[in-house]
């Protein structure tokens, strides 16, 4: 079984956390956001796209293609007047052309069939020097063993055919950048992040989110009783009683429309 992005149960499965200071930081030197127009694709919750805004972008439009997160994202941003949330299909928003100087794809390619058409439609909303930014996890970043500071690998080392999914959706680095620079980007940048997905008072508090399958696909492959041998499994190999802190390894790629 796959997520459902459009079923109303998943509505919130990206709209539950923060965005942290370590994506921050490794972002803001790639492209300085202040008073610029961005395009958050595939925005879920919209946290990124509230992220943004309060890096100083002048507006941000929110685009996914699943309407239960954009009535999720519109919710959890009201009162921001220079945010909005828009119906659209990444490969074809409905924004219009060289409308946004910043276009930015967090945790969407993987679940695409197309990279091409995906980043044509970003060259398509860009203006000539605008900047794509798109964030997902290689293979390599997933294969990382689990442990304490890389919770998510313990997942693979439980349900090792959760390894055989994710390799065959991840997209290689090699493919990304191709695929920006067959869709008009140059100026190609790449660089990694140990992202905080979220911090957690103790492992109970880590263990609900894990069992709610919040925010977190792969989960969505598993049955319920798996994922509570999963909760299990993570739990005897973590300090009890302790805080957790949950990070994972990103890819980020940036190029200039050219
Ligand atoms: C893993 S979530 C990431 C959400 C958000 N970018 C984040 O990082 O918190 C992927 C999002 O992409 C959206 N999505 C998947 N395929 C899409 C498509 N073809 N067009 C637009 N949105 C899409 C899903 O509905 C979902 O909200």
């Amino acid at each position: 079984m796959t997520i459902d992005f459009h079923a109303p149960a998943n509505r919130y499965s990206y709209a539950g956390r923060e965005v942290q200071s370590d994506w921050v930081a490794v972002v803001r030197p790639l492209v300085d956001p202040v008073a610029k127009r961005v395009a958050d694709i595939g925005c879920g919750g919209g946290l990124y796209s509230a992220a943004w805004a309060d890096l100083g972008a002048a507006h941000v439009t929110g685009v996914d293609f699943s309407a239960e997160m954009v009535r999720t994202a519109t919710e959890k941003n009201s009162g921001r007047a220079n945010i909005v949330f828009r119906q659209g299909d990444a490969l074809a928003t409905g924004l219009p052309a060289e409308s946004v100087d910043i276009v930015f794809e967090r945790a969407l390619i993987h679940h695409l069939a197309d990279y091409d058409a995906c980043f044509r439609e970003a060259a398509r909303l860009l203006v000539d020097g605008g900047r794509a930014i798109v964030q997902d996890r290689t293979p390599e970043d997933v294969a990382l063993p689990g442990s304490p500071e890389h919770i998510r690998g313990y997942f693979f080392e439980c349900f090792p055919r959760l390894l055989d999914t994710e390799r065959a959706r991840r997209p290689t680095s090699q493919v990304v950048e191709q695929a920006l620079g067959r869709s008009g980007f140059g100026a190609l940048q790449k660089v990694t992040v140990w992202e905080t997905r979220k911090r957690y008072d103790d492992f109970l508090g880590f263990a609900t989110d894990l069992r709610g399958r919040v925010g977190r696909s792969i989960l969505h492959a598993l049955t319920d009783a798996e994922l509570n041998e999963l909760a299990r499994f993570i739990g005897q190999r973590l300090p009890a009683n302790a805080p957790v802190v949950e990070k994972d390894r990103w890819t980020i790629w940036s190029g200039t429309k050219t």
